[in-house]
């Protein structure tokens, strides 16, 4: 019965032109004809080893490059009307494929510019006007792109000489203070990088008496491009719902609020093309470049950090309104376990034409979508439940997600088996992995059954494992895209997948669909294994009987974690808490692993069985949220946003912290709280103990057993 379906979808896969394309529509429309006949008389649903073959081979380079032209014919800023017409696209595209769908609308507060300017006054007297555009893109419509902008930046006017602080880290702001360079009340410019995000400079700057901030990025072939995005501090969400879902008619901080107000700065930002401001810094008299400045900078005409003599006029006017924004959402209900979730997302807000951000990762979704559709047809229905997320205003700190893993919090903590991310599916060449280290293990599973698009006849897998394998899948612990409230706040075991990274087009109006055919994936290939490596990752966690979690790789990474903390942290306190609590969690791991193994080999047999992996599943899902901890971080030292309650993976405050893991024990550490020795070691200690116990009621959530 499978052998007309798979023969005429595998044809489907390798023949990419214009017109084999439109043939193979066809033939997927009598595929589809021909499945429905089949299924009425045969009873037999596709399996799933069967239909996770068909979705590797149902690929089309074709359908996504239209997908993606598609979403990118305009810019579509959040709480614009472009937007919301993406929002009608996805929606439609899902609705035509026969899937249920589902619409969340959340009011959340925007911000948008009015007017601005830029002039310098040069010391020999020559003033200049600075044009805060890109210029038109080709066919682009005169302002269609918004203005360049910090999202969230107060307005202000500032008169003032330009000084240069590199990156704008702690470490820049001190090389300054050492060779008496004078910052407070000048205009701090930056350029982007360093690791460190455009807020954090922005409010590094603040602190140190800056009257306002020029964020540039690199000058090169893009050197015209102005490096738009928001500057929102602590934490991700709708700064008038912290901490709950904001819902049409529900609670809303005032602007005035004092939480809402602490969460924008207090002097005025803007991005600035690398051509302006290589202009300016070219203009700048006192210390010299330090050295080390010099040697990532392009240009060579920089040499001194001022401040001035040049002086900058800056003048920002923006606006912030209440506006709705829209989650978009198709599902394909499971058949037998139709009350657990695995969940894809992706954001389709875009500061400008958003080809590389988001939306190569929404025309993967819809690919996504086509594909099962077609799996569908042909008599699959998953096991679980699988809901494809395209989330809204993501560029304004991930608050389209985060409104909405807020407002559903208890059934996602208890149903949902795992969330997969892919915001920039494409930046250019190179595969880029980051997961809970549970999924490790699946992770690397796939990508050995997907086709590495940049060398012919291997799997991406081969490539990547001979650069480092496993040692290459980042963590994340990162506040940067929309895994952050699933891991961060909900505890779902989550991945993130991408091709390439640092693109020059970043935020700017060059990231077009031309600059993604031209640069980033000439022939989609790329859009193809992300494609394939997403839509396979679901398709395992939706049907595997048992979910495919191995506990032994998060036990590895927390053994790495205990000995890199161990060379940093002072000799009087005691990692004893960790090293007992780790054991106790691998011995766990590793009883888990043994029951599924005994699990597997009696799959079918009977109810009982079914019973049982049940059981085994929902401590497998329950394990990861053992790491949220209700105290969240140490909130009195750092203002952090309350929703970030996870321990072992999170942001540090501060950006020197040598630990990327573990946030309240580097907070603890840091140097920027001031403490004594002796409450120091207390306080680092403290926060050891509550990693432990983390760790120890994971291991008890794995087990399944009380005490
Ligand atoms: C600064 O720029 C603004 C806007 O262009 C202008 O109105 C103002 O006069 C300028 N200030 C000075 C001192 O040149
Ligand atoms: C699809 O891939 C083939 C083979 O790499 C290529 O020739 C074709 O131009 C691609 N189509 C698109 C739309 O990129
Ligand atoms: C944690 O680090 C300490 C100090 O290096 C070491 O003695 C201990 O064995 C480590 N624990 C684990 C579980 O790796
Ligand atoms: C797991 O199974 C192996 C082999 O069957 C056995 O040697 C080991 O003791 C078991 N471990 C646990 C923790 O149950």
């Amino acid at each position: 019965m499978f052998q007309l379906p798979l023969n005429s979808v595998t044809a489907f896969a390798v023949k990419p032109s214009p017109l084999v394309a439109f043939v193979t529509v066809i033939v997927i429309g009598v595929v589809g004809f021909y499945s429905l006949h089949f299924s009425f008389r045969s009873a037999a649903p596709l399996d799933a080893l069967h239909s996770h073959h068909i979705f590797l081979s149902s690929s089309s380079n074709v359908t996504i490059s239209n997908y993606l032209h598609a979403l990118t014919v305009h810019p579509h800023l959040a709480g614009t009307k472009p937007a919301s017409l993406t929002a009608r696209y996805v929606l439609n595209h899902f609705t035509g494929l026969g899937f249920r769908t589902r619409t969340s609308r959340h009011p959340a507060l925007l911000s948008y510019p009015v007017r601005s300017s830029l002039a310098a006054h040069f010391s020999d007297g020559t003033n200049v006007e600075f044009r805060l555009r890109e210029g038109e893109e080709e066919g682009e419509e005169e302002g269609e792109v918004v203005a360049p902008y910090h999202a969230y930046s107060p307005s202000g006017k500032v008169w003032a000489a330009a000084v240069f602080v590199n990156y704008g880290r702690e470490e820049d702001f001190r090389l300054l203070a050492a060779a008496g360079v004078q910052v407070a009340g000048c205009v701090a410019m930056a350029r982007s990088g360093g690791g460190v995000g455009r807020g954090t400079v922005v409010e590094a700057a603040e602190r140190h008496g800056a009257a306002a901030v020029m964020v540039f990025g690199e000058g090169d072939t893009w050197s015209k491009g102005f490096e738009r995005g928001h500057v929102m501090r602590g934490g991700i969400g709708d700064p008038l719902s912290p901490g709950w879902g904001g819902v049409d008619g529900g609670e809303s901080l005032g602007l005035d609020d004092s939480e809402v107000l602490k969460r924008f700065p207090k002097i005025p930002s803007m991005p600035l093309s690398a051509e302006a401001a290589e202009r300016i810094l070219a203009s700048l008299g006192g210390p010299p470049l330090p050295l080390d400045w010099r040697g990532t900078l392009k240009s060579s005409n920089v040499r001194n950090v001022g401040p001035g003599p040049t002086i900058l006029n800056f003048t920002y006017q923006g606006e912030m309104k209440v506006a709705t924004i829209e989650n978009v959402f198709g599902i394909i209900k499971g058949r037998e376990e139709s009350d657990r979730y695995v969940l894809l997302g992706n954001h389709r807000d875009a500061w400008t034409y958003g080809a590389v951000d988001p939306n190569s990762g929404t025309a993967a979704l819809l690919d996504i979508a086509r594909r099962y559709s077609i799996l569908l047809r042909l008599g699959w229905t998953p096991r679980r439940t699988i809901i494809l997320c395209s989330w809204d205003a993501e560029e304004f700190g991930m608050i389209g997600s985060t409104e909405w893993v807020e407002q559903n919090l208890l059934n996602l903590r208890s149903k949902a088996v795992a969330y997969l991310n892919v915001d920039c599916a494409v930046q250019g060449p190179g595969f880029f992995a980051g997961s809970t280290p549970q999924l490790d293990d699946l992770l690397l599973d796939v990508i050995k059954r997907v086709k590495d698009p940049d060398s012919e006849g291997t799997t991406i897998y081969q490539n990547w494992a001979a650069g480092g394998g496993r040692s290459n899948i980042q963590r994340l612990g990162r506040v940067d895209s929309d895994f952050a409230p699933f891991v961060l706040h909900a505890g779902i075991p989550s991945i993130d997948v991408y091709y390439g990274r640092d693109y020059p087009v970043y935020h700017t109006a060059f990231d077009s669909y031309n600059w993604m055919t031209e640069y980033g994936d000439p022939f989609f290939q790329r859009h193809v294994a992300v494609t394939g490596i997403w839509g396979l990752l679901a398709l395992r966690l939706a049907d595997d009987s048992i979910i495919p979690f191995n506990y032994l790789s998060y036990v590895d990474q927390l053994q790495v974690y205990n000995n890199t903390l161990s060379n940093l942290v002072d000799k009087r306190v005691s990692l004893h808490p960790l090293t007992t609590s780790i054991q106790e969690f691998a011995s766990a791991a590793k009883e888990a692993n043994n029951e599924s193994k005994k699990l597997r080999l009696l799959e079918n047999s009977d109810h009982f069985v079914d019973m049982k992996m049940r059981a085994l599943n929902d401590r497998l899902m329950l394990t990861e949220k053992g790491f949220l901890d209700v105290d969240g971080l140490i909130l009195s030292l750092f203002e952090i946003n309350a929703l970030i309650v996870a321990v072992v993976f999170g942001p540090p405050r501060d950006q020197e912290s040598k630990l990327e893991f573990f946030p309240g024990i580097a907070d603890s550490m840091s140097g920027m709280v001031k403490m004594s020795e002796k409450e120091r070691v207390a306080a680092i200690q403290h926060e050891i103990w509550r990693v432990s116990r983390a760790i120890q009621r994971a291991a008890s959530a794995l087990r399944g057993d009380l005490t």
